[in-house]
C-alpha cells in the first residue's frame, strides 16, 4: 500500500483532497501555494499544539520570517462563541481579508473553531485542516462540520463548511498523550461497527500495534476511516439521512460530556461509553446478535480504562439527550447496530428502555473499567 494517499472528498458544495499518510506534512507548502498563493496565509492553533508543531508547520509552509500563528485555548470548555470572536478579532488586527487562507493545526477543538471562523469570517475564507489528533484525522477534519458549544449543549452553533484541503500526517500523533490517542481509537472502532466489518476485524487483530502507534497499522486504519467519511460526506453532506450513521454512540456521548461539564471524559471516551450503551440498546431493539454485541464490548474494553460513569439519574441524562441537536421535537433518536458493519438510524426508543440501559450501565460500570 502507498504511504501517501490522495483521497478525494466529492461533497456537493466542494471537491477537495485529503493527503493522508507519512510525510503528508511536507505536502502542506505545495498544497497551500496551489490553493492560496503565498500571501494571506494564517496559521491558527493552540499554545499546546504550537509547542510541538509550530516549527514543522511554519517551515513546511515557508512563511515569511517572523510569521507567528494565532493562538487560542483549545480546551473543550473554551470551544465557544467567545473564542470565535477572539479569533476573528485577531484576524482583523492581523490584516486577514477575503482572499486569506486559514490553516487550522490541532485536534477537533481547533478544527471545529477554526472551521466555524472560516465559514463566517468576512462571510467565508479558504480553509486547510492539519489535524494532529487521531479523532481529528479520522473524523472531524473531514466532512465540513464546524461549530462551538453553548452552555445548553454541545456543537449547538455551527455551519457545514468544507475545507479546501486536509493534510493528515500520522507522524503528528507521536506527541499526542496516551489518553488522547486512545480516545481516537474508539472513533476508528465506530467506523468498523457502522460500515466496515473488515476494519473492525483489523482492529480486533491489530489492536496492540494500533495502541503502539505502529506506522504500518496507522497506514491501514486512518485512510480507511477517511475514505468512509469521504463516501458519506459525498452522499449526504448535510445529514439528511446516511450521515446520521456517523453519530453512532454520540447520543449518549454528548449527554455524558454535557452533564459532566466537559471535564471528565475525552470526547472519544464518551463515545466509547456511547458505543457500549447503543450496543445494549441494539440487542434490545435492533436484533443485534449477542455474539456481535460481545465482540463490540470486548474490543472497546481492550482499548483501555474508561473514566467511571457519573452519578447522574436517568432523568438527568435523558434531559441532556433531549437538548442535543440530534433529537427531534424533544424525541430521542438513536443509531443502533444491527450487526457489525451495519446500523439503523433514526430509531425512536421508549424512554424507560433508555433509562434501564443507563441504570444497568451505572450499576455494572465499575466492572467495565
Ligand atoms: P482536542 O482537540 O480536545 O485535543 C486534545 C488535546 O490534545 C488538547 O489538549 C490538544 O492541545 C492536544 N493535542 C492536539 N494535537 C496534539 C499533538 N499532536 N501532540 C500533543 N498534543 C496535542 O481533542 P479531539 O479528540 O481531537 O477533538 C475533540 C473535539 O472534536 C470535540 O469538541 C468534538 O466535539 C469534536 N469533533 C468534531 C467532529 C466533527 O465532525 N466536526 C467529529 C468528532 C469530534
Ligand atoms: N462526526 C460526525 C459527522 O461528521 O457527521
Amino acid at each position: 500500500m502507498k504511504t501517501l494517499q490522495k483521497i478525494i472528498v466529492d461533497a456537493p458544495s466542494k471537491r477537495y483532497a485529503v493527503y493522508c499518510g507519512k510525510g503528508a506534512l511536507r505536502e502542506l507548502g505545495p498544497v497551500v501555494r496551489g490553493i492560496a498563493g503565498t500571501a494571506g496565509v494564517f496559521v491558527l492553533t493552540s499554545p499546546n499544539v504550537a509547542r510541538r508543531w509550530e516549527r514543522p508547520v511554519l517551515s513546511a509552509l515557508r512563511l515569511a520570517r517572523g510569521a507567528k500563528p494565532i493562538l487560542f485555548d483549545d480546551r473543550e470548555a473554551a470551544k465557544n462563541l467567545a473564542t470565535v470572536e477572539k479569533v476573528c478579532r485577531e484576524l482583523i488586527r492581523a490584516g486577514a481579508d477575503r482572499h486569506s487562507t486559514l490553516v487550522a493545526v490541532g485536534g477537533g477543538v481547533v478544527g471545529d473553531v477554526v472551521g466555524f471562523v472560516a465559514a463566517s469570517y468576512l462571510r467565508g475564507v479558504k480553509l486547510i485542516h492539519v489535524p494532529t489528533t487521531l479523532v481529528a484525522q479520522v473524523d472531524s477534519a473531514v466532512g465540513g462540520k464546524t461549530g462551538v458549544n453553548l452552555a445548553e449543549g454541545k456543537n449547538l452553533v455551527g455551519a457545514f463548511y468544507q475545507p479546501d484541503a486536509v493534510i493528515v500526517d500520522p507522524a503528528t500523533l507521536k506527541t499526542l498523550p496516551e489518553r488522547e490517542y486512545r480516545s481516537g481509537i474508539y472513533e476508528v472502532i465506530k467506523y468498523g461497527i457502522i460500515s466496515d466489518s473488515k476494519l473492525f476485524r483489523v482492529c480486533e487483530r491489530e489492536l496492540e500495534g494500533i495502541l503502539d502507534r505502529d506506522p504500518a497499522a496507522l497506514n491501514v486504519i486512518i485512510p480507511r476511516c477517511v475514505r468512509a467519511k469521504a463516501r458519506v460526506t459525498a452522499l449526504d453532506e448535510r445529514e439528511a439521512g446516511l450521515r446520521e450513521t456517523l453519530n453512532f454512540g454520540h447520543t449518549f456521548a454528548h449527554a455524558l460530556e454535557s452533564v459532566t461539564n466537559y471535564c471528565v471524559f475525552r470526547h472519544g471516551e464518551a463515545v466509547a461509553w456511547g458505543i457500549i450503551a447503543a450496543t445494549l440498546l441494539g440487542i434490545a431493539a435492533a436484533n443485534l446478535p449477542l455474539h456481535d454485541a460481545a465482540r463490540i464490548i470486548r474490543l472497546v474494553r481492550r482499548v483501555g480504562p474508561l473514566p467511571a460513569l457519573p452519578k447522574v439519574s436517568a432523568a438527568g441524562l435523558l434531559a441532556a439527550m433531549r437538548s442535543d441537536k440530534k433529537s427531534q421535537g424533544g424525541r430521542l433518536r438513536f443509531v443502533l447496530p444491527t450487526k457489525i458493519g451495519t446500523v439503523r438510524t433514526g430509531v425512536k426508543l421508549p424512554e424507560p428502555l433508555v433509562s434501564l440501559v443507563w441504570n444497568t450501565l451505572v450499576q455494572t460500570g465499575r466492572s467495565l473499567q
